[in-house]
């Protein structure tokens, strides 16, 4: 089984390779912004790479289902033991519009026994991220020819920790959840909260320790099961908020290093009046 996905893995990270190399071209020749809300958009260039992945994904997995941003829910041939693809062909697309440098390609698959397939890539940053059910998680840094395995994250406390957060599109109740939730965290005291702009980009570099923990209250599956895997592979508690280690986490994700997802947890509850878990 192993051996199966790991064969597998490098047909995905050719994949995903492709699709990071053609945002990186289209990087300043964006044709056609639509919005999808008053603040959340999509650009020719988001539909143009989930195009192409999609196309890659039915060459190579006919079998497996496929959940993507843009075009939503294709059904598979079957047989390959019901799994689904969670596609995001541009995680950080209003980064990307203005031309800010954190965004990522996300792709990740599941089947009955959870995530089984996960790749990031950040193209600008030259940072790709693999993993497979029990096969570790890796950080390649293809134009600079280096690929290590991440390691596995240690124990870390709240004081000396490095946080991320995402703030939602709509601008709703979950703004004031979201702004209650950083003032606990700057108060406790952390080193600090950055907001990237990029889920994908967020799990990940929790996965790579350049952060120790993230938490977003609303993201959807396909900004979360590429990035979960890679994270959970390097040793990265990720769950819901209620704690539950759930397959792909949606709406809410919290992920942290050892330790210090316990105590995240029970802040985001109190914060959001909720009796710890
Ligand atoms: C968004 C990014 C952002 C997060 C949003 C997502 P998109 O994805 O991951 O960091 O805060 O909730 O929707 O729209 O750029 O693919
Ligand atoms: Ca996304
Ligand atoms: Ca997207």
């Amino acid at each position: 089984m192993n051996d199966e996905l790991a064969e597998q893995l490098l047909c995905l990270r050719e994949l995903v390779l492709a699709a990071g190399d053609m945002l990186l071209d289209s990087m300043g020749r964006i044709v056609h912004i639509e919005a999808k809300a008053a603040t959340e958009f999509v650009t020719d260039v988001d539909k143009r790479v989930e195009d192409l992945v999609l196309e890659g994904l039915a060459r190579t997995f006919p079998a497996d289902a496929v959940l993507a941003e843009e075009s939503g829910a294709h059904p598979g041939g079957g047989g390959s033991g019901g799994r689904t693809w969670y596609i995001d062909p541009l995680d950080g697309t209003t980064n990307f519009a203005h031309g800010y440098p954190i965004f990522a390609v996300s792709a990740g698959c599941a089947g009955p026994e959870g995530l089984v397939l996960g790749a990031v890539y950040l193209p600008y940053l030259d940072e790709l991220y693999l993993a497979f059910r029990g096969g570790g998680a890796r950080l390649e840094r293809p134009r600079h020819g280096v690929a290590a395995p991440l390691a596995r994250r240690t124990p870390v406390e709240l004081e000396s920790a490095l946080l991320a957060t995402g703030f939602p599109y709509v601008r709703d109740a979950a703004v004031d959840r979201t702004l209650s939730a950083v003032g606990a965290f700057l108060r406790a005291p952390c080193h600090g909260i950055r907001r990237g702009g990029s889920a994908a980009a967020d799990l990940v570099h929790v996965a790579a320790g350049r952060l120790d923990g993230y938490f977003e209250l609303r993201l959807r599956p396909w900004d979360t099961a590429g990035g979960t895997l890679v994270a959970r592979e390097a040793g990265v508690i990720v769950t819901d908020l209620a704690g539950v280690e759930v397959a792909v986490p949606s709406p809410g994700v919290v992920a942290a290093a050892p330790g210090l997802h316990g105590r995240m947890l029970k802040m985001l509850a109190e914060t959001a009046g909720r009796e710890p878990v």
